[in-house]
């Protein structure tokens, strides 16, 4: 199938807006408002942020372009994309192992995604009860180890949204989750407005913004650089051919380099905004910034039980970031499903119910990684750390420098100015950034983090 017959069998978003809107659902999500803060926290602040937003800018944005430019030109799922590009530019059918990996690296993620989507469904019931807010303070910080020390909640919750996530997908992603997305995520926004007004408040914005902005590099070390380049690939979705199957739904006369441009500003802006709320709560309460995963629901919560409507505010605010995850989460399931459709020829139902139950099944220890299995170490993590490393710290980065060496190295030159529709300056941007500086700036980074530079 070439760029210019026709459209995937799956589909095409009905116009560019859609695109965006369900590329920006996918990019962020967990990614943004949780994990964002909490390693920012445990790397030191300002010096590993501003790394971050070197990443996003010096690889994630023209790897985003790559991912999409292959999916459309390949229009199918990421393993097929791959193997069909593979065998008409790249001399091979082995670049399909792009697509393998991703796929794989998407069932990874979704396995402890839904664990920690299910933390803020736990947290919904908390806050939205008035029992909750009547608790001594302690009780209320103490309350994330209570809620991950008890396995049956914790699977429960890790339950109901894989269901929930495995439900969309089966009915097809078009019609219900583009609507959804369209009204929650201005919600969404509208929100951490409310939450960086009350964070304002606290006395201790300065102290937050300070953290947050100001780099001290005495606190960087090769793998904090590690974890800002393999979280700016976690947080925009790439790496695993998630924007690569939503570029295969793209029409044709759309450009690929401002929407890229406008969904990772998007990503950026919510994940800065999380932290300006978070940090200065984080402050005033005298909590430690490096308290790790639980610090999102640790900090906010006191927020939501001493502020004025905090009960609702604070309702509203964990469903959303529910429903944030599930937008993304849905993208994570979508390779592996549209690649059994095309490949099994089974029903997109079928083949989402049994990629669900895996990563449900899958899930299962990272559940157990808060608790029973809190001791079980590999490479002195547990497993929902490792499945963490494994997935942001080598799959995406591996994946990415791949898709971008392809897409810049492989791709005939007409192809490459079909679809990104220019020979201008910002075609040359695009084509040096993705040959040389984000391959190269992956490269390094990965010797290095693994102490082959001294
Ligand atoms: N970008 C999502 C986030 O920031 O939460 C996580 C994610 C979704 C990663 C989809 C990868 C992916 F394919
Ligand atoms: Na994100």
């Amino acid at each position: 199938m070439s760029a210019d017959s026709g459209q995937s069998i799956h589909g095409q978003w009905s116009n560019k807006w859609m695109f965006i809107l369900a590329a920006t659902g996918s990019a962020v999500g967990l990614g943004n408002i949780w994990k964002f803060p909490y390693i920012t926290g445990e790397n030191g602040g300002g010096a590993f942020v501003l790394v971050y937003l070197i990443c996003i800018s010096l690889v994630g944005i023209p790897i985003m372009v790559s991912e999409v430019l292959l999916g459309r030109a390949g229009k199918q799922s990421p393993i097929n994309t791959m193997m069909n590009l593979g065998r008409q530019y790249g001399g091979s059918g082995a670049w399909s192992f792009i697509g393998y990996m991703g796929t794989l690296a998407g069932f990874l993620i979704l396995s402890f995604y839904t664990v920690v989507a299910g933390w803020a469904l736990a947290y919904v019931q908390r806050i939205a009860s008035p029992a909750f807010h009547e608790l001594p303070l302690e009780e209320i910080k103490g309350s994330f180890s209570a809620l991950v020390s008890n396995p049956g909640e914790l699977m429960l919750w890790h339950t109901l949204f894989a269901l929930i996530t495995t439900v969309v997908v089966a009915r097809g992603v078009s019609d219900g989750i583009e609507k959804l997305v369209k009204y929650l995520m201005p919600l969404l926004f509208a929100l951490l407005c409310v939450l960086l007004g009350y964070a304002a408040t606290t006395g201790h914005f300065v102290q937050g913004l300070e953290f947050l902005f100001a780099p001290d590099f005495s606190k960087l070390s090769w793998d904090s650089v590690l974890v800002a380049l393999g979280h700016s690939f976690f947080t925009l979705s790439l790496g695993m051919g998630a924007i690569m199957i939503y570029g295969s739904y793209l029409p044709k006369d759309i450009n690929i380099g401002k929407t890229v441009v406008i969904i990772a500003g998007m990503d950026t802006l919510v994940a800065l905004m999380a932290g300006m709320v978070i940090f200065p709560i984080v402050f005033a309460n005298n909590m430690d910034p490096g308290a790790g995963p639980g610090l999102l629901f640790s900090t906010l919560t006191l927020a939501f039980t001493s502020m004025e409507f905090g009960g609702f505010f604070g309702t509203l605010f964990y469903l959303l970031v529910a429903f944030a995850g599930w937008t993304s989460a849905i993208s994570l399931l979508e390779p592996g499903v549209s690649w059994l459709v095309e490949n099994k020829n089974w029903s997109r139902a079928k083949s989402a119910w049994l990629v669900g139950l895996l990563c449900w099944v899958i899930g299962i220890g990272t559940v157990l990684s808060f608790n029973v299995l809190a001791d079980f170490k590999i490479f002195d993590r547990t497993i929902f750390d490792n499945l963490d490393y494994l997935t942001a710290n080598i799959m995406l980065p591996l994946g990415g420098l791949l898709i971008a060496v392809f897409a810049s190295w492989f791709i005939s030159r007409e192809m490459q100015t079909q679809q990104l529709d220019g020979k201008g300056g910002l075609f040359t941007i695009w084509l040096w950034t993705s040959r040389v500086v984000a391959p190269g700036l992956v490269f390094v980074i990965f010797l290095n983090a693994l102490g082959l530079l001294g």
